[in-house]
């Protein structure tokens, strides 16, 4: 076509459109002609930079992804803390292979199904959830912003989702629990003082808490390099919040006031083993869940010792480097437990798709950990809400698109392996 035949096109073009009975309603009063002809003068979208696309969001309700409130909290954090969140472990090989995992694995979506009525509900341990995105554990999120674990409580309490407080957090189980107005799963660290332990066990359960959660993957120890590398460039006196000596790393941990640590340098137990997990049991009622299992043989155990759940989890990447995302652990992990308890996972989840792909794969529930801490430290309670609406959304979204109408119908069907049947 040459340019007096596109000229007198785009003018056929605009003629109709102006006759259109709709054309009032779409574009209010004035001439349709030469708004049409004024808005094709703006400038093109060509001209429009990636920059442009992706500046900062300045409140939660403007995010349109996870990743908008990533960039936010990057700004507002000092370097530090940043990287305290940001790290995986050497190489941060596992930290990225858990995000790679889910681009491996296709979606199958069924047709003709009629999605009109769903239901995203998941039940565990005979509670019943609106959601299956649970708070994974974080600790010290007053480091990411002044409200810390109560703004996490409170925004995860209005939307309906499980929380599981960590052990280093940097807010008591009984505050979380009072902002939550209701009960939280605790996390353990087990120390390798047992009267230390213990006494964070009968605190937790005091709480209220139904539910603890042993994280089982850091029994020696981590490589975060990537850490280091953002302490070194953060020109702030940590020592102004952060207290030295081996003991430092206890104080301002509410969970520790009134024990004496002494002879510990961290919260590391080297000597954590079944035995240990034994001696748990028989000092709690609350029901024991061990976060960190990623084989089939320590699944199997986990069943055998009447265990009563499992978290698929290598600590987002920042236990020991094992190159393995835990999306291509969770199906060893459930053929092995074989239905009897809940294997729930986390691990780079950050889109609805992904919560999709590891419910086909037979998890019960997904943990998210730095999508809420990008929510919190960009808006405090209202970027952990923002971050749980978005992911639920997306969620229900792919589900409805997959035809499911309930959890229980997403089978491993759903999902196949990039290039292969
Ligand atoms: C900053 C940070 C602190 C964490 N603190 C704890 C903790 O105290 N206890 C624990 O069991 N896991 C902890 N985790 C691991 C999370 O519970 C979860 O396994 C992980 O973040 C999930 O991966 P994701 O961050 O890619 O979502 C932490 C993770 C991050 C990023």
């Amino acid at each position: 076509m040459n340019n007096v035949d596109r000229t007198e096109s785009r003018r056929r073009f605009l003629k109709f459109l102006a006759a259109s009975p709709l054309a009032a309603y779409w574009l209010g009063s004035g001439s349709l002609e030469e708004r049409i002809v004024s808005a094709f003068q703006t400038p093109s979208a060509a001209t429009i930079d990636e920059p442009a696309l992706h500046k900062l969001i300045t409140s939660a309700d403007q995010a349109l992804n996870v990743f908008d409130l990533e960039a936010v909290a990057k700004q507002n954090l000092p370097p530090a803390h940043w990287g305290y969140m940001a790290t995986g472990v050497d190489d941060d090989v596992t930290l990225r292979a858990n995000r790679n995992a889910f681009s491996k694995l296709q979606i199958r979506p069924r047709r003709l199904i009629d999605v009109t009525k769903f239901d995203t509900s998941t039940e565990i341990f005979g509670v019943k959830w609106k959601s299956p995105i649970l708070i994974a554990p974080v600790g010290t999120q007053r480091a990411f912003h002044k409200d810390g674990e109560v703004a996490t409580a409170k925004a995860a309490a209005s939307r309906g989702h499980l929380q599981i407080l960590s052990t280093v957090a940097s807010t008591s189980v009984e505050d979380v629990t009072a902002a939550r107005g209701g009960p939280v799963w605790y996390q353990l660290y087990a120390t390798p003082k047992w009267d230390i332990t213990q006494a964070l066990i009968k605190r937790a359960e005091a709480a209220g808490c139904p539910v603890l959660v042993v994280t089982v993957d850091l029994p020696a120890g981590r490589n975060v390099e990537t850490l280091n590398r953002y302490r070194r460039v953060d020109s702030r006196t940590c020592t102004d919040c952060h207290q030295v000596g081996p003991l430092g790393r206890f104080k301002r941990r509410p969970m520790f006031d009134g024990l004496d640590p002494t002879g510990l340098t961290d919260y590391y137990a080297p000597n954590l083993t079944w035995d240990s997990i034994h001696r748990m049991r028989d000092l709690t009622k609350m029901k024991i869940v061990l976060k960190g299992i990623v084989t089939r043989e320590d699944a199997t155990l986990c069943v055998e010792k009447g265990i009563d759940g499992i978290i698929v989890s290598n600590h987002g990447g920042r236990a020991e480097e094992s190159g393995r995302s835990t999306m291509e652990s969770l199906p060893e992990v459930v053929d092995a437990v074989g239905g009897k308890i809940p294997v729930l996972i986390d691990g780079g989840f950050r889109r609805g798709t992904d919560i999709f792909k590891a419910l086909a794969l037979g998890a019960k529930a997904v943990g998210i950990g730095r999508p809420y801490i990008w929510g919190l430290s960009a808006f405090g309670q209202a970027g952990v809400e923002k971050v749980l609406d978005i992911l639920h959304t997306e969620f229900t979204l792919v589900l409805r698109q997959a035809g499911v109408t309930a959890l229980d119908q997403i089978k491993r069907s759903y999902v196949t392996e990039a290039w292969r049947q």
